[in-house]
């Protein structure tokens, strides 16, 4: 830890972080097991494994498969269900000195309503007794299992609207909505969450692709596509990130193939708020902890003291 008055904190609506730091969904679980590994307190946040309404098993066959500078992979959303969520693991998110926030998926419209409405009523029954677990919903439209008429909600303006709007009403947690940038156009879709009362955005979930298995002549995976996450992602991340950011005045948290306290400035830099990191926790099992140091020497060896002088810069 570098001892200055370095000023990293990000804002989200009331919601402060400590550092741009933020764990990405589904690369994380719920931060118990990195807990063993490092003081979770030093991270400006966690997102934890998606979850929805109820269980899911996740996808058959082979889920994770590594590519150049990066991976593909196909898990599938498999998550114990939102119930068991609040009884086991918000127990232990009552605990941590960090921003939680809660990953929030769907299969259809209803799944999410009844999903955000558990959560807001959890979240007020823990508050009022002293007790806080959750600070946050991110709503992830941009699961590729999730499908309404055969179109990803994800992937329509119009379509997602609805889910929005609809776990809006349904939740008075602040709300970040997670975008695809598999959507037809992602600064369109920014700005509808911004219009429909989302506090925030984050971008991107990953990139469709695609491995085939040429000895067996059929894709390695069983869903035949997969998504994309890791340093291959990251020019295309950074662009859709500067371009949501001159579209919308929310706060963007940013992410895609960050690996060291450079590629997290970077994202500043083009206006993200804060950012989250994924794939790099599989490399680095410090990562957070890591990356929470490098942006504070950063900052020091550039003589800048609050991270608002260099946020939009470009
Ligand atoms: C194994 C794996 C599981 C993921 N599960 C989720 C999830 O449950 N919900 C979600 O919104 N994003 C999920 N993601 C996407 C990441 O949160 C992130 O958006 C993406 O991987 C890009 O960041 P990265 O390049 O730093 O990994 C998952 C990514 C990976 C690699």
């Amino acid at each position: 830890m570098i001892e200055t008055n370095l000023d990293t904190t990000c804002h989200i609506g009331e919601v402060t972080f400590k550092n741009p730091v933020v764990m990405a969904s589904g690369t994380f679980g719920f931060g118990r097991e990195y807990g063993r590994v490092y003081d979770l307190s030093k991270l400006g946040g966690i997102s934890g494994k998606g979850i929805t309404l109820h269980p899911r098993p996740g996808n058959p066959g082979i889920r994770v498969y590594e590519t150049p500078s990066g991976m593909l992979n196909s898990v599938g959303l498999e998550n114990p269900g939102i119930q068991t969520f609040l009884q086991e693991e918000c127990l232990f998110w009552e605990t941590l000195d960090t921003v939680r926030i809660v990953n929030l998926g769907g299969g259809t419209i209803q799944d999410y309503i009844e999903g955000a409405r558990l959560i807001d009523e959890d979240s007020n029954r823990r508050s009022a007794a002293g007790r806080r677990a959750v600070d946050m919903i991110e709503l992830n439209i941009s699961c590729p299992n999730v499908k309404a008429g055969g179109m990803a909600y994800g992937i329509k303006t119009s379509i997602a609207r609805e889910v929005v709007r609809e776990v809006r009403a349904a939740t008075t947690l602040p709300l970040m909505v997670k975008l695809s940038p598999n959507a037809e156009d992602i600064a369109d879709m920014a700005q509808m969450c911004e219009q429909e009362g989302a506090e925030a955005v984050s971008l991107i979930n990953t990139v469709s692709g695609m491995k085939i298995d040429v000895h067996r002549r059929r894709s390695v995976f069983e869903n035949l596509y997969a998504g994309l996450s890791g340093p291959a992602i990251k020019p295309i991340a950074l662009r859709m990130v500067h371009q949501v950011c001159q579209r919308v005045s929310i706060p963007v948290v940013g992410m895609g193939g960050i690996s060291c306290a450079e590629d997290l400035i970077e994202f500043v830099m083009a206006g993200a708020e804060a950012v989250q990191i994924g794939t790099y926790n599989f490399v680095n099992v410090q990562a957070g902890a890591d990356l929470a140091a490098g942006v504070e020497r950063f900052m020091a060896e550039e003589g800048i003291a609050s991270l608002s002088e260099i946020r939009g810069i470009l």
